[in-house]
């Protein structure tokens, strides 16, 4: 279907240049952009320089989830039209999850300028922190920090892979903001968020090939599926992989292989979604029956009903299981997240009267900042770019220029309803 001719911002490309080295990998051409490290660091510096170079005002609370203001008149930002995203991607993942949305937002900026628009109120290009989770754990980790779902007890506890506490992971400066910030109270720092922005628009690449198999460059997204992390502690008794008999072995490796298999046959049977993609074994030894094996259960559901029963589901069959193994469980919610849906009118008007038609409106499974700011009061909205491989989260997430292009006018075009 023929698309509206989008106009084309100078810089889109060479920001886009600009990224595309930073964290990649040689061997796979995908990209790790962890919270907190070099490359993500750079990005982050990049971002600041970006908005340096358009005059932009830079706030930054005390996790580092930075914004960077047009119009604010030198006051204190308050009541702002906020886009953005994250620049942070999961392990060897793509290009676009996230940076997308920022560089985005920079070139719909210039779009704006470039129309004289002038703003009646400020608009805000932010970045968020540790969206992925891919370090902490817990996804959307800046913007619920944000939101004021942390609390500090909480945020001390987090903990790398590597055993890192958050606090000695970040930078001395972002820890000392951290621990001033321990005494300001979630429902302070909500009113704090909520104050600054009166509405959120992020823009992202589509995670699956709806848009595709539907003809259009760019969707509206209507909701989240509720989704969440579990970590499932299986324990058994390390022995020689040799010597112990099969019938003596307590092997926690068995009741995890039956679990992931439970998992993925219970969701395929409720039409939902449940993944095990991450793993520590102990001693992870080949000679060795392992002592420990810590799983992470990824489940989505289309309902928050659905995703109690099937979190439970294959929760109990794993029990079941280890009570025959000889092994013990623990199940533990790491990060659930409820079902969110954007705000209707807004996605309403972001997908009708285009040259091609309406804009598809969608569900999605994937979690967003956008999800956090949703369920934190502020009405939101969320515009998807046609991603032809329809894969996300591996390096081959993809999305076409002149499609990305489509996504900045619309974005230009809803910020400046928006700003009026
Ligand atoms: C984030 O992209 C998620 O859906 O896990
Ligand atoms: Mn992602
Ligand atoms: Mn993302």
């Amino acid at each position: 279907m023929k698309e509206k001719e989008p106009e084309v911002p100078d810089d889109f490309e060479r920001m886009w240049t600009d990224l595309a080295p930073v964290g990649r990998s040689a061997r796979s051409g995908g990209y790790f952009r962890q919270p907190w490290s070099t490359p993500e660091r750079e990005l982050h510096e990049w971002f600041l320089e970006q908005a340096r170079a358009r005059d932009l005002v830079v706030t930054t609370d005390a996790m580092g989830n930075t914004v960077a203001w047009w119009g604010t008149g030198g006051r204190a930002p308050e009541g702002g039209v906020v886009t953005g995203s994250h620049l942070d991607s999961v392990r060897d993942g793509g290009a676009y999850d996230g940076p997308l949305g920022v560089v985005s937002a920079l070139a719909a900026l210039d779009v704006l300028r470039s129309r004289g628009v002038v703003p009646a109120r400020p608009l805000g290009i932010g970045v968020f922190l540790e969206e992925e989770g891919s370090r902490f754990g817990l996804a959307c980790l800046g913007s619920r920090y944000a939101a004021g779902e942390l609390s500090w007890d909480r945020l001390r506890e987090l903990r790398d892979p590597d055993g890192v506490a958050l606090l000695d992971a970040v930078d001395p400066a972002t820890a000392g903001a951290l621990e001033a910030d321990a005494g300001v109270s979630a429902a302070e720092r909500l009113a704090d968020l909520r104050r600054q922005v009166s509405v959120f628009v992020e823009l992202h690449v589509e995670q699956g090939r709806a848009l595709v198999d539907l003809g259009h460059a760019v969707g509206v997204a209507s909701g989240i599926w509720p989704h969440g992390r579990w970590r499932f502690d299986f324990a058994g008794v390390a022995d020689h992989a040799g010597t112990t008999r099969m019938e003596d072995r307590h092997d926690p490796m068995l009741t995890y292989a039956m679990t992931a298999l439970a998992a993925n046959k219970q969701a395929r049977l409720a039409g939902q979604r449940a993944t095990f993609g991450r793993l520590a074994v102990e001693p992870n030894g080949t000679n060795a029956v392992p002592s420990r094996v810590t799983a992470w259960l990824d489940a989505r559901c289309s309902s928050d009903d659905e995703l109690s029963a099937l979190v439970d589901g294959i929760a109990r069959q794993a029990q079941e299981r280890s009570q025959r193994d000889g092994t013990t469980l623990t199940v533990t919610a790491e990060s659930v997240s409820g079902l969110v849906s954007f705000d209707p009118d807004l996605a309403a008007r972001l997908a009708a009267d285009h040259e091609d038609g309406d804009w598809p409106v969608l569900p999605t499974q994937a979690g967003h900042d956008a999800g956090i700011l949703s369920a934190a009061g502020i009405p939101t909205a969320m515009l998807f770019v046609r991603n032809p491989t329809g894969v996300s989260h591996s390096p081959a997430e993809h999305a076409e220029t002149p499609d990305c292009l489509v996504g900045v006018s619309a974005l230009a075009d809803t910020l400046e309803r928006l700003l009026g």
